[in-house]
Order: C-alpha cells, then sequence, then structure tokens
C-alpha cells in the first residue's frame, strides 16, 4: 500500500492511495473514538516505552512522556544517537522515533492494510541534513519502504491544487501556503501552472507553532491558579485543550485543571499571542511583499493557509488585516501535507511538484588553522532538486591537511553571501601527506604547514532528490578518500585502497 506520511510535531497524520482518491486514516484512541491522527507522543510505564493516544492517557495519568521530539530532531547536530528525555531516561532520538513508527506501523495495519508499506514522507522545508538523515533512517528501520521524501509546504502545495485548481488561472498561477502546525512554521511561493507544481521560494522558522501559544496560555494561568499547579505538561495539555476550544464568538478559554478551572479572557490570550503571529508575518516578508503590491498587477492567487494552528481565529484574522480576502483557510487544516504526501506517492496522479533544496550549504576552507578562511558557498537555496546533483572541485592543495568546516545556512543575500542562522554540520579533516595517511594516527592541529607543490584534491558533493547532502574529499597523488553523509555520526575514512582515482596532469 502507497501511504503519505505527516510525522508532525504533535500530530501524526497517515494518507493512503485509493484509485486516485486519497482518504485519510482514522485511528481509535484508548476509549474507542476515532481520530485523523495519532498523537506524536512517547510515554515511559513501567520502564517501557508506549505511543499516540496510549502515550497520551498515560501523560495525564503522570506517568513522563516526551511532547515535541521532531523540535530535538531540529537540532542541526543531531544524529540518530542523539539522546532525548523521556523523565530521567535518556533515549537515542533514532530509536524512540523508530519504536514510535513501529507503532505507526501496527495502527495501520489496524486500518486492514496490509503487504509492503511504501510511503512518502514529510519533512519542514528549513529542515537540516541531519534531520532528514534521521528521519529516512527510522522509517527504514520501523520497517517501511520510503518512497521519497517531500518538505511538507511543497506537499500542502499539491494537496492544494488538487482542491482549489479553481482560483488559479492562465494569469494567476502562484499561491503562498501558510502552514502553522504545532512546532514549525514554513511559507513557501508555489507556482502551479497545469497541474505540475514548482516551488519558486520558501522561508520557514523551526521553532514557532502551537506548543508556543501552549506555552503563552500556561503562563497566563500559572498566576491564577489558587490550589496546587500541576506539573507542566499536564497543564500545558489543559492550556492545548483550552486553546483548541477557542471560537471565533469566545469571550473566554477554560483552562480545565485537576482541582479547579481557570478562565482567561480571549482578548488577553490574543494580545499575548501576536507577537507569535507577528513573527511568522515578517518571515514571510520576502515573498508576501508580491501580494501586498497591486493585486490587479500580481499573479499571486492568494494564501493558502494549513496546519492546526489556523484553527486558532486570531491567526486567520490577522493575516487578513494584511491580505484580504485573498487569504483562504484549508478545510482540512492538519491534513493537507499528509494528502499532499500520498499525493506525491501515487504513481498515477497527473499532480507533481519540483522542490529546491529551501536552504544552503558551503564550507570554510580553513588549511591555515583559523589563520586563513575561506567561505565557499556550494548550493544556495534556490538549487533544484529534480534530479541529484553532483558538484565536483579540483585543486592542488597548498598544505599538507585539508580542515573543511561544513555549515547548512537558510538564505544567500542577492550578491550571495550567506545571511542568517549558519549552523555547523560536519567537520572533516583530511591528511594529504602520504606519511600521515599510513600512520592513521589522529591529526595534531599543529601539524599543519604550508606545502610547495602540495597533492591534487577533488571535492565531491552529492545531493540527492530528498535533499540530503552526501560529501568526499579524495587525494588523487594516494587515492586516500574520506566521505561523509552530512548528518551521519562521523566521517568514513576509507583506506586508499577502497578508491583510487585517475590522477589528473600536474600544472
Ligand atoms: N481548533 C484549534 N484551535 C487552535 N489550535 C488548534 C486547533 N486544532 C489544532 N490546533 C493546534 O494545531 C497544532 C497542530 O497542528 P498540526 O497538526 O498542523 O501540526 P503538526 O503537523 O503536528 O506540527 P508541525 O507541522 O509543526 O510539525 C497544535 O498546536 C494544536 O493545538
Ligand atoms: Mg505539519
Amino acid at each position: 500500500m502507497d501511504l503519505g506520511i505527516d510525522l508532525g510535531t504533535t500530530h501524526t497524520v497517515v494518507a493512503s492511495v485509493d484509485r486516485g482518491n486519497y482518504p485519510v486514516m482514522s485511528f481509535q484512541d484508548e476509549d474507542g473514538d476515532s481520530h485523523d491522527h495519532i498523537p506524536s507522543l512517547t510515554a515511559l510505564v513501567d520502564g517501557q516505552m508506549v505511543h499516540g493516544f496510549a502515550a497520551a492517557a498515560a501523560m495525564v495519568a503522570g506517568r513522563p512522556g516526551i511532547r515535541s521530539v521532531k523540535r530535538a530532531l531540529a537540532n542541526p547536530a543531531v544524529t540518530f544517537a542523539t539522546p532525548v528525555h523521556i523523565g530521567d531516561t535518556a533515549v537515542p532520538i533514532g530509536e524512540l522515533l523508530t519504536s514510535y513508527l513501529r507503532h505507526v506501523i501496527d495502527q495501520i495495519h489496524l486500518n486492514g492494510a496490509d503487504g509492503e508499506l511504501r510511503v512518502v514522507v514529510g519533512v519542514p522545508a528549513h529542515a537540516h541534513t541531519g534531520q532528514r538523515f534521521v528521519t529516512i533512517e527510522a522509517f527504514k528501520a520501523a520497517g517501511f519502504t520510503v518512497l521519497g521524501m517531500v518538505n511538507e509546504p511543497s506537499a500542502a502545495g499539491l494537496e492544494y491544487s488538487l482542491r482549489q485548481s479553481r482560483t488559479l488561472n492562465s494569469r494567476r498561477t502562484r499561491v503562498i501556503i501558510y502552514d502553522l502546525g504545532g512546532g514549525t512554521f514554513d511559507a513557501s511561493l508555489v507556482d502551479m501552472s497545469g497541474t505540475s507544481g514548482e516551488v519558486i521560494d520558501s522561508v520557514g522558522l523551526n521553532d514557532l507553532g502551537g506548543d508556543d501559544f501552549d506555552r503563552v496560555l500556561a503562563d497566563l494561568v500559572t498566576p491564577r491558579i489558587t490550589a496546587e499547579v500541576p506539573p507542566r505538561d499536564s497543564l500545558l495539555e489543559a492550556c492545548r485543550l483550552a486553546k483548541e476550544g477557542i471560537r471565533s464568538q469566545s469571550r473566554n478559554a477554560l483552562v480545565d485543571l485537576p482541582d479547579e478551572t481557570v478562565r482567561i479572557p480571549v482578548a488577553e490570550f490574543e494580545q499575548a499571542c501576536h507577537p507569535l503571529v507577528d513573527r511568522s508575518l515578517s518571515v514571510m516578508e520576502p515573498l508576501s511583499k508580491l501580494l501586498q503590491s497591486d493585486p490587479a498587477k500580481s499573479d499571486v492567487a492568494g494564501i493558502d493557509m494549513v496546519g492546526g494552528s489556523t484553527s486558532l481565529p486570531l491567526v486567520p484574522r490577522l493575516v487578513r488585516e494584511l491580505f484580504g480576502r485573498r487569504v483562504h483557510r484549508s478545510p482540512n487544516p492538519t491534513a493537507s501535507t499528509a494528502i499532499g504526501l500520498a499525493i506525491a506517492a501515487d504513481p498515477t496522479s497527473p499532480h507533481s511538484i519540483r522542490d529546491r533544496l529551501s536552504r544552503g550549504f558551503g564550507v570554510f576552507r580553513e588549511t591555515n588553522w583559523g589563520q586563513e578562511l575561506a567561505f565557499d558557498v556550494l548550493a544556495d537555496q534556490n538549487l533544484r532538486l529534480d534530479s541529484p546533483t553532483t558538484i565536483t572541485r579540483r585543486y592542488q592543495s597548498r598544505h599538507n591537511i585539508g580542515v573543511y568546516r561544513f555549515v547548512e545556512f537558510s538564505r544567500t543575500d542577492a550578491d550571495g553571501t550567506p545571511r542568517g542562522d549558519l549552523s555547523p554540520f560536519a567537520e572533516i579533516v583530511v591528511p594529504l601527506d602520504e606519511g600521515l595517511q599510513r600512520s592513521g594516527a589522529p591529526i595534531d592541529k599543529a601539524q599543519v604547514h604550508p606545502v610547495d607543490q602540495g597533492h591534487w584534491v577533488e571535492e565531491t558533493y552529492t545531493i540527492d532528490s530528498s535533499g540530503m547532502v552526501g560529501a568526499a574529499i579524495t587525494d588523487l597523488d594516494t587515492g586516500w578518500s574520506v566521505s561523509t553523509t552530512m548528518g551521519r555520526d562521523r566521517p568514513v575514512i576509507l583506506p586508499p585502497s577502497a578508491r583510487r582515482v585517475p590522477v589528473p596532469p600536474a600544472g
């Protein structure tokens, strides 16, 4: 069976491919009620991990649990082994995710699916390579066949193109997807001429979502509690439920705690949340400039709002204040990403989307241990991902040891220099000296010195269609090679015999 799975910060949503339809699976909670999601939660009960609705129930009963694992995944330094904590117990994040996804498989089987489960997986558009790597590996380890990985807002764009094609016409073919979920915010400008879409640009924040609204409410509630303050997790859960109960006519949010119900005026809550929505609006400014210009001239058909947090009335209200009637809310804001992923998994669907890397990567070449530092952009956020890309550089080294520090960044300026959050994601140290290579001893930074007529070096980078980056640095004179998939624990050192490459003529 072919599936799209949106592993969200708060909800895991599964849509299947069924002869041109993409039904969203429903899952039963502990009381037998149906939901179109599994809560993305894990708890510990008697030393065993339990997941989903069972974890939600265990956490309500006071057992230790973990919410928002996806936020920990967004750490640029994440690897399969990065520990996360459930109460006092540390668990490698990769193992936790794998165990959670096995639970998802069991639930899918309860839905009547059998045979191979082939899946297209979503990730936030601005996910670092480490997050992509750990996510794909965990899906595979759990037993899924991974068909591909698609950026979440691009999947939402696919779903939009299926649902809303009538708002698009030959003149207005572009849509901005505004996706505010539980833990992340993404906005993408998507061009939808015909049935094949293309992501033109995308921006986002890995640390803005419904969880933050819950915290704002918890901070308003805490000073008003007269009985004992419940543990933070139960308080946040109560706040989430109260927040989800707010309708456009609501005057108060009622936060139900074990010993009392705390009433918070919606106006006060909304005022406190205003800065959160403003953050989303300011980060999408590069895209929304296109909309603010003369509507008659703009080729942007509108803004499509998806993600559960757009159900909070404040959010569409503030977005409409800026952009007016071209703002549309999705009828099923929490499922549109999963439906889009299922469309991507359907080989017979005429709808497709071409993605971009959404973030760039480059290298600091530090051959003189800090005295000489040059930055080289290897790929920027606009790189198209319709087929794997290989970048190769060859040069003669001026040092006996090469030090390469790779970073990811979200955007480059007009002049091509990276701006904003640079995050390191790998360091490779390569001996470019036969003696050092042979000895295999750890390299001491004090050993670096300039050389005349250094070895020839080849750097090769491959970016696959899910946005994962592999790097290999090869000493062409000796065949010594070091390669790594960014986001894996450490670079792999290959013995010289493992990879021999022809030596180019000197000069
Ligand atoms: N009616 C509602 N009013 C306000 N917020 C809501 C409502 N329904 C759901 N939410 C919030 O939406 C968020 C979940 O949205 P969604 O399922 O789109 O996120 P996700 O996919 O799990 O997360 P992400 O995409 O950030 O990884 C939660 O914070 C939830 O509380
Ligand atoms: Mg989501």
